[in-house]
């Protein structure tokens, strides 16, 4: 069989892997604590489930969906950004996806020919530079460094590579890091984005996931012109991993060059996950604050008990992770291994994510807090 040679390239997707090490640990008898992958143990609001169920049988459940998903989801996604960021959007600046890693990836040939660069972090989420290179396209990735609290440095992006680029992605609150950006640094990105003629994306997946005093905020509240494009996610904040439900909002034409895209590649998503996102999405600001108090009880306990071990980390307040610096004396690959195999605790390893956090690891308090504190309290053995 030939296949495509690019596929050859990238790697199966890490935690498809890790699934099966951790069920092999598992069917040994080892209670595993899983910290791995952000996929959170808290259960789906029962309105969205009632929302699902009485969708189900409605007149035409079972016919193809609009393209671009239902107008009422469309209206409602508009809605969410006006009572949360006071952002006013059209019709044709809102776009369904089936989860924000499918619009990920399509933004991708929407806007790239082949050869062209896109600009990712080092660290960040895999799929942009997979993606890319499934498109055909090319990753420069500019390097995150903690002491500027995760944030890129433009200065370090070459003269050569602003000509180059056609799209750059950011991800704030980020995955691995929890790092947050501030009103300056997204103000700085979106003129260094438009003056280089890059759509700058946005990928808003933990936008509702903060801690403390930390406010949510969308990067189209500092871009009044929307020259950028936002991608929401149902995933993380309404616990709807499986749903597969997101949107792309921000600038028209990226906005109207993905969806043709969608179009000729999907036929959208189911309705009645639809429905269940409108839902969701009107469940405002009480259920929102209860899941943030949630993350905010976990990251203490994880951080009380990573402290009392000795363990360095990144203190932030966004997404539901911690990135933390390898112990001494293991590679990230050997340490995140024998913390599974032999204590039954599952995390992420930070090379996963770039080069940068090669000598760090990913723990996603995605478990109860009572878990979290048992499972970090088997690094004891370290
Ligand atoms: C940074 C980031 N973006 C996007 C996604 C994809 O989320 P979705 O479930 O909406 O496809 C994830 C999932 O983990 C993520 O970490």
């Amino acid at each position: 069989m030939r296949t495509n040679n690019r596929i050859d390239k990238i790697k199966e997707y890490h935690f498809k892997n890790l699934d099966i090490i951790k069920n092999q640990v598992i069917s040994t008898g080892i209670d595993v604590v899983d910290l791995s992958i952000g996929d959170s143990n808290i259960p789906v609001d029962n309105r969205i489930i009632e929302a699902l169920k009485n969708s189900f049988l409605k007149d035409g459940f079972n016919k193809y969906p609009p393209y671009e998903g239902i107008n009422e989801l469309k209206e409602a996604v508009i809605k969410y950004y006006k009572s949360r960021y006071d952002v006013e959007l059209d019709l044709d600046e809102v776009v369904i996806l089936i989860g924000s890693k499918e619009g990920i990836n399509n933004i991708i040939p929407a806007i790239c020919d082949i050869g062209e660069y896109i600009i990712a972090p080092n660290p960040g989420y895999p799929v942009y530079a997979t993606s890319a290179s499934l498109w055909g396209c090319n990753t420069y990735k500019v390097d995150l460094y903690e002491e500027d609290g995760f944030l890129p440095r433009m200065e370090d992006i070459s003269d050569e590579m602003k000509k180059a680029a056609k799209l750059f992605f950011i991800n704030y609150p980020n995955n691995p890091t929890g790092a947050i950006a501030n009103e300056k640094f997204y103000k700085e990105i979106i003129e260094f984005c438009k003056n280089n003629e890059i759509l700058l994306c946005n990928d808003g997946a933990y936008n509702e996931i903060v801690q403390g005093d930390t406010k949510t905020s969308s990067i189209l509240q500092f871009d009044k012109e929307k020259t950028s494009i936002e991608f929401g996610s149902l995933s993380k904040p309404y616990n709807m991993t499986g749903f597969r439900i997101g949107y792309a909002v921000g600038n028209k034409e990226a906005i109207r060059a993905l969806a043709k895209i969608k179009s000729n590649v999907d036929s959208g998503q189911f309705k009645p996950i639809q429905y269940a996102a409108i839902e969701a999405l009107s469940l405002g600001e009480e259920y929102l604050s209860q899941i943030q108090k949630i993350y905010s009880e976990r990251r203490e306990i994880a951080e009380k008990v990573l402290k009392e071990k000795n363990i360095e980390f990144f203190e932030t307040t966004g997404a539901f992770y911690i990135l933390a610096k390898t112990p001494k004396g293991y590679t990230t690959k050997e340490f995140c291994e024998e913390l599974l195999r032999k204590h039954g605790v599952a995390v992420a390893q930070g090379g996963i994510f770039g080069t940068v956090t090669e000598g760090y690891f990913r723990i996603a308090l995605t478990q109860d807090k009572e878990r979290i504190y048992e499972g970090l309290n088997r690094l004891d053995r370290y």
